[in-house]
Formats: structure tokens, sequence, C-alpha cells
């Protein structure tokens, strides 16, 4: 999927990531994989994507109720869901489809942006950037209603990891419902380590499954360069690897995605690459 946003090729992230190896990787940790393939992109050719607001609206609707048709069933027959994106508007599909088997879902949201914008509040009106508000039950009903009820995800569930670069609307909202945020002044500040066993604590008796939304963006630019939103002052490429070690470790992980890898704006693969390895040691892979 690209058409949260602006830019296009971020729709070849999955390609990318496969190319990169991916599959065979995760098959040498001893997992059997079964690849659901690319959900089918709905694509307009009448003008009607140039609605500002919430641009391509109908197009991601589509997307996402297939899309969450896909991880229910996935759930239902008791698989691992690992979603590959696309750019950051398919979190609204896989936790719309992922929360149905959870009563109390916690998500960490690895990403330089909170995501947290709605049609009024966004600067660019790309849904990408309003998809965890989209989940938290704000916004257009179109949109927070993708698999028949809303919302899926309660503020206090929610942990931001890495965000550097966040709207006015979004301060807001992150104060008035409280939403625990782990800027990279903390990441700076207090280390990945700590910031990791508070997450994982918090997590322990509140939830009962946990998403991980991972958006490569996350990462610093110099690490993780093939992203469509790149924000200085990332967490590095080492942090991330030790995050994911830390989460296999402590056997949270209940689905994931990762996002918003665009191999028309990286470099030799790198960001798939990176992605693969971040995969890999959130699903246990260790060095000895
Ligand atoms: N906050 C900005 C916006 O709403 C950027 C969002 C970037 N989001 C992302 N998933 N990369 O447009
Ligand atoms: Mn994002
Ligand atoms: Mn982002
Ligand atoms: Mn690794």
């Amino acid at each position: 999927m690209d058409l949260g946003q602006i830019r296009r090729g971020v729709d070849m992230g999955p390609s990318a990531m496969r190319y990169a190896g991916l599959i065979e990787e995760i098959q040498d940790l001893g997992f059997e994989v079964s690849d659901y393939g690319d959900i089918t992109i709905h694509r307009s050719t009448t003008g009607s994507n140039q609605e500002q607001k919430l641009r391509n609206l109908k197009e991601i609707i589509k997307t996402s109720e297939e899309l969450c048709r896909e991880l229910d069933e996935i759930l239902t027959k008791g698989g691992f869901p690992l979603v590959l994106g696309g750019d950051h508007s398919i979190s609204i599909g896989s936790i719309a489809g992922i929360k149905k088997h959870y009563r109390d879902l916690g998500v960490i949201w690895y990403d330089a942006h909170a995501d947290l914008n709605t049609a009024e509040t966004s600067p660019s009106g790309n849904i990408h950037g309003m998809s965890l508000a989209t989940n938290l039950g704000l916004g257009h009903p179109i949109l927070t209603k993708i698999g028949g009820y809303q919302p899926k995800i309660k503020p206090e569930h929610i942990v931001i990891i890495g965000a550097r670069s966040i709207d006015e609307g979004e301060k807001q909202l992150i104060r008035e419902k409280g939403i625990k945020v782990y800027t990279m002044h903390e990441i700076d500040r207090r280390g990945m380590t700590t910031i990791m066993e508070e997450t994982i604590a918090y997590f322990k008796d509140r939830t009962d499954g946990v998403h991980l939304s991972l958006d490569l963006d996350a990462i610093d630019p110099i690490d993780a360069p093939g992203v469509g939103t790149p924000v200085l002052g990332g967490i590095t490429y080492r942090e991330s690897h030790l995050a994911m070690e830390m989460l296999a470790e402590a056997e949270m992980i209940t689905s994931a995605e990762f996002v918003e890898v665009n191999p028309i704006i990286d470099h030799k693969n790198q960001t798939a690459n990176i992605a693969v390895e971040l995969v890999t040691s959130l699903l246990g892979k260790k060095l000895i």
C-alpha cells in the first residue's frame, strides 16, 4: 500500500523485504512460514484521490477491510501475523483484525512520529499520519469503524517509542489522553535498556497481547534511509536490535508489522535488510 502518503514506491516494501531473504531467515529459525502474498490495492482511476483532508480514503478503506479479514483468519488458525508495509496506514486494517482476538491489546508504536492526527489536525491529509488516532477511535467514523467496531485500542495500552516529530494537535492529544511516549530525549538520557524494561513491565499486567507496529523511520536515516518521511536524530540500528532482542526474551509480542520501507529511495536495499534483521531478532534469533 502506498496510498496513505504521497511518495510512490513504499508499496514495494514487501518485495524488498522478501528479496532481502525474510522468509528464508524466518524458516532458518525453525518456524513454518505461510506467505499470504500481497493484499490487492484498489486504485481509483477517477480524480477522487485529490480529496486533500483524507487522501485516498475510499481505497484505503477497501484495502483495510481486506487486511482485517486476513489477519482475523490467521489468528483464528493460531498463527503469528507478521504484516509487511507499505505505508503506516496499513495498521488501521491490521489492528482491526488483530484486536478481535484480545480483550486488552497493547500496542508498541516504534516510530519517529505519533501518527495521532485526524483530518482536522493533519498538516498533510495523509492517512498514514492518522493511523494510531484511528485505532483509538478518533477521526472519521468510516475509518474508525473498519472491522465493524471501535475503538480498537485504549490510550493506556499504547507506548510510543522514538518520537521526534510531533504535530501540535498530536501533542494536545498525548497530554489529554495521557499516552505514554518515550521521545528520543528519554532514549538518549536513560538508554534503550531502561526504556524497554519499563515498556515490558508496563504491558505485563495490563494486556493479554501486544502488537509491535514498527515504522522504519523510527531508526536514524543514516541506518535506514529508505523511508518517505525521514527525521534526523533517530534510534540507531544497534539500539533497535537490542529492543527487538529484549522483546523476544520477554515473550511478549503476539503480532507485528514492519512498515514504511521504500526501496525506491533506499540505498542498495539497506532499509529492507535492516527490517529483516529486526524481524529475526524479534522472533528470537541469537548470536550464539
Ligand atoms: N505528522 C505528519 C503527518 O501527519 C507525518 C506523519 C508520518 N507518518 C508516518 N507513518 N511515516 O503528515
Ligand atoms: Mn508511522
Ligand atoms: Mn513515522
Ligand atoms: Mn539479528
